[in-house]
């Protein structure tokens, strides 16, 4: 049940503010498009500015642990390695890697090479070759705020197919944010992303998406590409979330490891690129705090 709030109570979005001087006129375009028939963002997923701000210092530990794999990743490293490095890194910092004991997650970070979809285990025995692309998927808690993104990176000299698929991947995600304004719909994103893997000859996973983050590592809207233009939920200001396709250079198809249940893999063995990225719709358009 929700209590219709009074133009001087205060606002629900815990700004302090008054709910006519804050959110008022924001929910009455909300109910309008709901009227509509749209699917609207519920208000626990609207981050307040004291939140977006805690949220930010939250970024700053993902993009420094991060940046820091991106020039010490090499040929001959193992992925456990790079699980330590997340680990150590984020706690020196204060925070703690958000994948850690996750619905049972074991690791700090996911390390996921070549046909590796996501959730790759750091394992000692996998031993990054010349060649390869993996993506390393880096998530914190700093004061109880998210932040959660990834990169691919190219280990060596790796193949003209494989960059391509590395490059197009990035490209697809830098489309999908151009989408992202208040008032537009998270399918005008999700149609730009489909759209360029498409027009590329490859294909986009359709089980896994991104997700609302910042009060918890996932939270609404779950995030898809296999919709269209003019669908999916309303974009609105104070929304956060994150766009992550996982691009095949063949089928759509994957699995899970069935020993593990974590690991994902290409059902035909080809490769798979994805980069993650969070991003604030603004009054104006969007930020990206994470990348
Ligand atoms: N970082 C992943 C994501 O983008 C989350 C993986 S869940 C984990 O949503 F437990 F494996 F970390
Ligand atoms: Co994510």
């Amino acid at each position: 049940m929700t209590i219709k709030l009074n133009r001087n109570d205060p606002c629900w979005c815990k700004s302090g503010r008054k709910y006519k001087a804050c959110h008022q006129a924001f929910d009455e375009k909300l109910m309008l498009a709901a009227a509509k028939g749209h699917t609207i963002p519920p208000h626990k997923i609207i981050k307040n500015a004291e939140q977006i701000a805690g949220i930010k210092e939250s970024c700053k530990i993902n993009i420094a642990v991060l940046d820091y794999i991106e020039e010490h990743i090499h040929a001959g490293m193992n992925t456990a390695e790079i699980d330590r490095i997340v680990y150590d890194m984020t706690t020196k910092m204060g925070g703690i890697p958000a994948p850690l004991h996750y619905q049972g997650y074991p690791y700090s970070v996911c390390t996921s090479v070549n046909e590796q979809v996501c959730h790759g285990f750091p394992s000692e025995q996998v031993v990054l070759q010349e060649g390869d692309i993996v993506n390393v998927d880096v998530s914190t808690i700093l004061n109880g705020y998210f932040s959660d993104s990834s990169r691919m990176f190219c280990i060596g000299e790796v193949s003209a197919e494989k960059k391509r698929l590395v490059q197009v991947t990035k490209e697809c995600v830098e489309l999908g944010l151009r989408e992202v304004k208040p008032w537009g719909f998270l399918g005008d994103m999700g149609q730009a992303v489909h759209d360029h893997a498409f027009a590329n000859g490859y294909t986009v996973v359709r089980e896994i998406g991104g997700h609302g983050v910042g009060l918890a590592f996932h939270e609404e809207p779950w995030v898809g590409y296999n919709s269209r233009r003019g669908q999916e939920m309303l974009m609105v200001p104070g929304m956060i979330f994150t766009i992550e396709p996982m691009v095949n250079m063949g089928a759509a198809d994957i699995y899970v490891d069935d020993e593990n249940d974590w690991e994902v893999y290409t059902e035909d063995g080809k490769p798979s690129a994805q980069w993650e990225i969070m991003v604030l719709v603004t009054e104006d358009g969007h930020e990206v705090l994470c990348w």
